[in-house]
């Protein structure tokens, strides 16, 4: 059987989730891919923490250099969040000979053009499936299966976090506060929940996918953007009254040349499909000139769904490379 080694940056939530997806379905992933995967560093200071699992002291270290001298690494898989030291990290891997890939939307969006670069200049994949809708494979659709498609708009839910409070004040009349604690608890939330309730998050996100649905490239901070921090629940009960529903909405369309984009909380009818789409689901919408209306849906955020991504993205590279 072929091997590949990877090293995980970053041990927080979505990188345990990653760690304990191999654990769980690793006979799966070998009988589906002839591939051993092994995990041969983790980059961590804390590592002390419970996180409910078994590593090799060996695994565990603080110096990126260590990783990145390290012929045998494959794959470098970055879940540090943050832009400057995960950004630096992942082009160091690159310009190390390995692929990167990463879940990480607020360095994809703020580097894309320097990381899809490096990754070419370097002859390496760089793969962000787990950037956009957690574990719903919205990247590889749009780029594979849907690819011969012209995208007219799309739309969509994507993110996690305020799904679930917005779902939460409509549908058990709970308090913001309580429901974003139970968001954080149950891991959907940034470190830092402002990026999430004030739509910086989606908006990274709209951003990677403008990149990659219309080809252009519009800067997170260039999008109009507006959060659901001001959201009342006298304004859910209004909304209910007009049998609708509010969800924080990322849009983008196209008309001639011109695109126009925005993330909003938006009143959405009860009969809309997206009024369906609750707690940390996510679902995109697109119309395609071929084939007409798409919409993808899945859990947008959490450990294992995210970590689904991730390993989608590993192994596609793992294939790649032990075909070579
Ligand atoms: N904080 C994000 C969310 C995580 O709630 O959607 C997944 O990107």
């Amino acid at each position: 059987m072929k091997k590949i080694n990877i090293a995980i940056l970053g041990l927080g939530n979505i990188g345990t989730g990653t760690y304990k997806l191999l654990e769980m379905n690793r006979k799966h992933i070998e009988q589906a891919t002839d591939i051993d995967f092994q995990v041969k560093w983790i980059l961590e200071k804390y590592t002390e923490l419970d996180r409910g699992i078994v590593v090799d002291p060996k695994r565990w270290t603080q110096d990126p250099d260590e990783i990145m001298s390290d012929p045998c690494v494959d794959v470098v898989v970055e879940l540090l969040g943050g832009i400057e030291f995960s950004t630096k990290l992942m082009i160091d891997a690159m310009n190390a000979g390995k692929h990167v890939v990463t879940a990480n939307k607020a360095a994809v969006a703020a580097n894309f053009e320097i990381l899809t670069e490096t990754a070419e200049k370097n002859g390496v994949l760089f793969r962000y499936e787990a950037s956009v809708g957690g574990g719903i494979p919205l990247i590889n659709a749009i780029t594979t299966s849907l690819v011969a498609n012209e995208w007219v708009e799309f739309f969509g839910i994507l993110n996690g976090t305020t799904n679930f409070i917005l779902t939460k004040m409509t549908e058990e009349k709970l308090p913001y506060d309580v429901v974003l604690s139970e968001a954080q608890e149950r891991g959907f939330a940034e470190a830092d929940p402002t990026a999430d309730v004030e739509g910086i998050d989606v908006a990274n996100k709209l951003s990677i996918l403008m990149s990659i649905v219309f080809g252009k490239r519009v800067r997170p901070e260039e999008i109009p953007t507006t959060g659901i921090t001001k959201i009342t629940s006298r304004d859910i009960d209004d909304a209910a009254k007009d049998n609708c529903v509010i969800k924080l909405l990322a849009s983008a369309k196209k008309v001639g040349d011109e695109i126009t984009c925005s993330v909003e909380p938006v009143l959405l009818n009860k009969k809309h499909p997206l009024s369906e789409v609750n707690d940390e689901f996510n679902a995109l919408f697109l119309k395609g000139n071929a084939v007409d209306d798409v919409m993808l849906y899945g859990k947008g955020a959490g450990p294992l769904p995210t970590a689904s991504a991730i390993w989608g993205d590993v192994i596609e590279i793992g294939r790649s490379v032990t075909n070579e």
